[in-house]
This record gives C-alpha cells, sequence and structure tokens, in this order.
C-alpha cells in the first residue's frame, strides 16, 4: 500500500468553516489524505477562506505567497483555496497568484475529490457553482472514528437579508435548510463517536425550515428532535438574526433542559438611522423588547452580539445609540468592527466616515463590553454551574471544559474525564476563564 498523502487545511472565518474543513476533510480522506499539522510535510495544502472584512481577504493573499519556497522544494504539491474569498475572487486568485492548483466554492467542496484528481494531472481547477445537488448527502460517509465531546452541525445555509455592508448572501447564496431526518441521523452519528454536546450552525440558524415528515420544521421543533437522543446532553444553536426569533424558540429556552442558556443576537447598531441604512428591517427598541421576552423566558441566558462601528454616515450620536442600547442590554460577551467597505455591496458607495473617528469609537465599545463581560463572567462566582470536560488542563490534575454560559471553567485535582458533565461551583473569576470546583 503507498504512503497516505498529507493535507493541511488551514482555516478562516466563521465556525461554518470550521464545519466545512472538517468535511473537506473527510472528502479527501476517501481519496487517501491524512491530516496533518504542519504545511511543510503536506502534499496538499488547503485554505477555508472568509471575505467577511477586507484584512480577512488580504490574508489569503499573504499566505499564499509564503508557500511559493515550499512549492519550489516540492514541485508536486498542490495548493486549494475553498471558502468565502474563492468564491467571490476565485478568477482573480487564479490570476495573481500561480501557485494555486485548485479554487472551491463554499457549495461545491463535495466535488473536491474530482477536482483533486484533475490538478494531480496538472490542470487548473475551479468550481464556484451553486450546484442543485445536497453537498451534504454526497459527503455522508463520515467515518466512525470518536472524537472531542463538542462539535458543530451546520443545519441552515446562505442569507437572504442583504444588510447593506455584508457580503455573506454573495458568497454563500440563497438561504437553504437541510431536512430533519439528515440532520438527526448526523446528530445520533456524532453522539455515538463521543459527542455530547452539539452546536447547530448557519448563518441565519433561526430561519431554519427544514423539511421534516409532517411539513417543515421550524428550529424549536428541531432541537425538540434533537432533544430525545440519548446521550445528548447539550444542545447550542448560532447565529440567530433578531427578525426569526420565533415564539417558539423563545419558550424552548426557558423549557427544553437540554438547550444551553447562551444566545448570540447580533444587533449591529443602536441608531435607527443606521439599522435603516444597514437594512436591519428591525429598531433598537424591537430589539430590547425581544431581549426582555428571552430573559422572561430564561432569566439567567447569556446574551452575545456583534457590532459594526464607523458604518457610513454614522455619527457621533449614531454611535452614541449603540453605547446606550449596549448599556441596557448588558452583554455577555460581543465581537465588535470597524466598518469595512466590501466591493459590491450597497454600503460600498455611501459617504465614509473618517477612519480615525471609527477607530476611536471602536475602542470605546470595546471598553464597555470588555466592562460587562468581565461583569458577567465575575457574576458567576459562587454559583453552581453544568461543566462538559473538553481536555486537560496545564497544571497536573487539571480539566478545562464549558459552563452552560459557555465560559472556560478549570477544575483542579479533578477526577473526571474528558466528555464527563459535572455539577461545578465556581470559587473564582480569572482573566479570561473562571475557576471552579466539583460538588459531590
Ligand atoms: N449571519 C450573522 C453573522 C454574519 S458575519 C448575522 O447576521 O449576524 C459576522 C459579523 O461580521 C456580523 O454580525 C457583523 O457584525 C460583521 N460584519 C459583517 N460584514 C462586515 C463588514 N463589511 N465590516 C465589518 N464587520 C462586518
Ligand atoms: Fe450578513 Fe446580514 Fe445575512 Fe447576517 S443577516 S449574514 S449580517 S446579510
Ligand atoms: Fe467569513 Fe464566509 Fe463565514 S465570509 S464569516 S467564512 S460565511
Amino acid at each position: 500500500m503507498s504512503a497516505p498523502k498529507k493535507l493541511f487545511i488551514k482555516t478562516y472565518g466563521c465556525q461554518m468553516n470550521v464545519y466545512d474543513s472538517e468535511r473537506m476533510a473527510e472528502a479527501l480522506g476517501g481519496e487517501g489524505y491524512v491530516e496533518t499539522k504542519s504545511a511543510d510535510d503536506a502534499d496538499m495544502i488547503l485554505l477555508n477562506t472568509c471575505h467577511i472584512r477586507e484584512k480577512a481577504a488580504e490574508k489569503v493573499y499573504s499566505e499564499l505567497g509564503r508557500f511559493k519556497g515550499l512549492k519550489a522544494e516540492k514541485p508536486d504539491l498542490k495548493i486549494g483555496v475553498a471558502g468565502c474569498v474563492a468564491q467571490a475572487e476565485g478568477e482573480e486568485i487564479m490570476r495573481r497568484q500561480p501557485l494555486v492548483d485548485l479554487v472551491v466554492g463554499p457549495q461545491s467542496y463535495h466535488r473536491l475529490p474530482e477536482m483533486e484528481a484533475k490538478a494531480r494531472q496538472g490542470e487548473k481547477v475551479m468550481d464556484t457553482d451553486f450546484p442543485e445537488e445536497d453537498k451534504f448527502e454526497k459527503l455522508k460517509n463520515r467515518p466512525k472514528a470518536k472524537r472531542g465531546p463538542a462539535a458543530f452541525l451546520t443545519v441552515q445555509e446562505g442569507c437572504d437579508k442583504f444588510c447593506a455592508f455584508c457580503v455573506v448572501p454573495y458568497t454563500r447564496g440563497a438561504e437553504v435548510s437541510r431536512p430533519a431526518d439528515r440532520i438527526l441521523r448526523e446528530a445520533q452519528d456524532l453522539v455515538e463517536r463521543g459527542v455530547r454536546e452539539i452546536t447547530l450552525l448557519g448563518q441565519n440558524v433561526n430561519a431554519y425550515h427544514g423539511a421534516g415528515p409532517n411539513g417543515d420544521l421550524t428550529l424549536a421543533q428541531l432541537i425538540w428532535e434533537l432533544d430525545k437522543i440519548d446521550g445528548l446532553e447539550r444542545i447550542r444553536f448560532t447565529t440567530s438574526h433578531p427578525n426569526d426569533m420565533q415564539d417558539d424558540l423563545i419558550e424552548a429556552h426557558g423549557t427544553c433542559a437540554k438547550l444551553m442558556p447562551y444566545l448570540h443576537l447580533p444587533v449591529q447598531a443602536g441608531s435607527d438611522k443606521i439599522l435603516k441604512r444597514m437594512n436591519r428591517s428591525h429598531t433598537a427598541e424591537s430589539y430590547i423588547r425581544l431581549i426582555e421576552r428571552i430573559r422572561a423566558a430564561r432569566p439567567d441566558i447569556l446574551i452575545s452580539g456583534d457590532f459594526i462601528v464607523g458604518f457610513p454616515e454614522e455619527t457621533e450620536e449614531d454611535f452614541q445609540a449603540t453605547m446606550d442600547l449596549v448599556e441596557e442590554v448588558k452583554y455577555g460577551t460581543a465581537y465588535s468592527f470597524k466598518y469595512s467597505t466590501r466591493p459590491g455591496t450597497p454600503a460600498a458607495e455611501r459617504p465614509q466616515v473618517d477612519p480615525a473617528a471609527a477607530d476611536d469609537r471602536l475602542q470605546r465599545l470595546q471598553a464597555l463590553l470588555t466592562k460587562q463581560q468581565r461583569e458577567v463572567q465575575d457574576s458567576m462566582v459562587g454559583r453552581e454551574v453544568g461543566v462538559l470536560f473538553e481536555k486537560a488542563g496545564r497544571l497536573p490534575g487539571q480539566m478545562v471544559g464549558k459552563s452552560d454560559y459557555l465560559h472556560a471553567v478549570h477544575v483542579a485535582d479533578c477526577t473526571r474525564e474528558v466528555g464527563d458533565l459535572a455539577r461545578v461551583r465556581i470559587v473564582s473569576s480569572g482573566a479570561n476563564s473562571l475557576a471552579g470546583e466539583l460538588i459531590g
């Protein structure tokens, strides 16, 4: 038998790319590839890329440049670009970077095995179609290898919302939901391989409307089906859009014990003028009312958000409205970004904010969000939480896991193993994690 070929995948961007990278590794596993952690000994390098901000996209070209020497040493090395930059700029990549053998968009990677074979023959191959067939079904033969206790599972892809700043509707295409039976089969399979926590993924995961036996299922109905799987202990989902937060999903946060008290619900801005120009179709007020309803169903839920500062025509007053909204909501965690102009999106054509003003706003917003994050983390001290252990810690006898609220928790002298779900009392709050002790 010939030695296995080695595959090095580097993943950028969101969790959906993390999931896609796993699936691509599996697809190429069928062609005799095993994964390696170093580009140096790879026979094939795949960059799974993100196009969301300019910096993310530019990284791809600088990363590719670094493989020049490697390719000179090893002419058989194949280099591929996958993901959202591949989708958006496939032709340009091929033109700008002759090192690249293969370009594959996020909806076509089930065709990787054929593409790899062609690339091996010396062809340059590119596929950025939005094909009719279901890539997930084509890739259903996940190997039965054991895996870590927490896994991602993509249930919905694409976006029809067209926020004025965002490339996702162009790179990932229209919204599509996977049929429920396939998701349930995949979840069952993951549980048989040691998974105890599943995070359901989608660009707009709460817009899920996948086919079920008696018509389409909502995300909440899908969660209740997953709830029946023995051995699956925790369910999460991300990312949600405020406009798709249906009543049954809010209710499930109060009634489904496996559904974790954590919700990532991006608002982007607090000024109604800016929200309108962003094409968000919700107001600051409607978002705050929504959070109130969610907290009424699950008072201890940890709310997470995304923010953009310096969106075209944002004034200091508009920015202040974002700060006011943050003060009112009190986020447990959040991601904030300076607006990045993306070619082809409506906002790219509008009057841009002075970059220095945008930097200054980003700093002020991040200071406030960090303070809130810290307060919420500190408020966990003295409480009992569930912790799913994911790995050994750096100190002997120490284990690290995630709490129900997604905080990292360290437990010293821990008698539990990876994959165990335990009750833990939080005893202190550190820079980026909590420390706790086992109860009982
Ligand atoms: N589908 C999700 C997330 C999309 S991308 C949602 O609707 O919330 C993740 C985050 O990147 C967004 O929430 C937004 O805050 C940020 N983002 C998207 N486009 C951006 C741009 N052009 N500049 C800066 N940040 C951007
Ligand atoms: Fe982008 Fe808006 Fe769609 Fe989220 S909802 S992916 S921010 S267009
Ligand atoms: Fe980036 Fe594409 Fe995800 S642009 S954030 S990798 S959907």
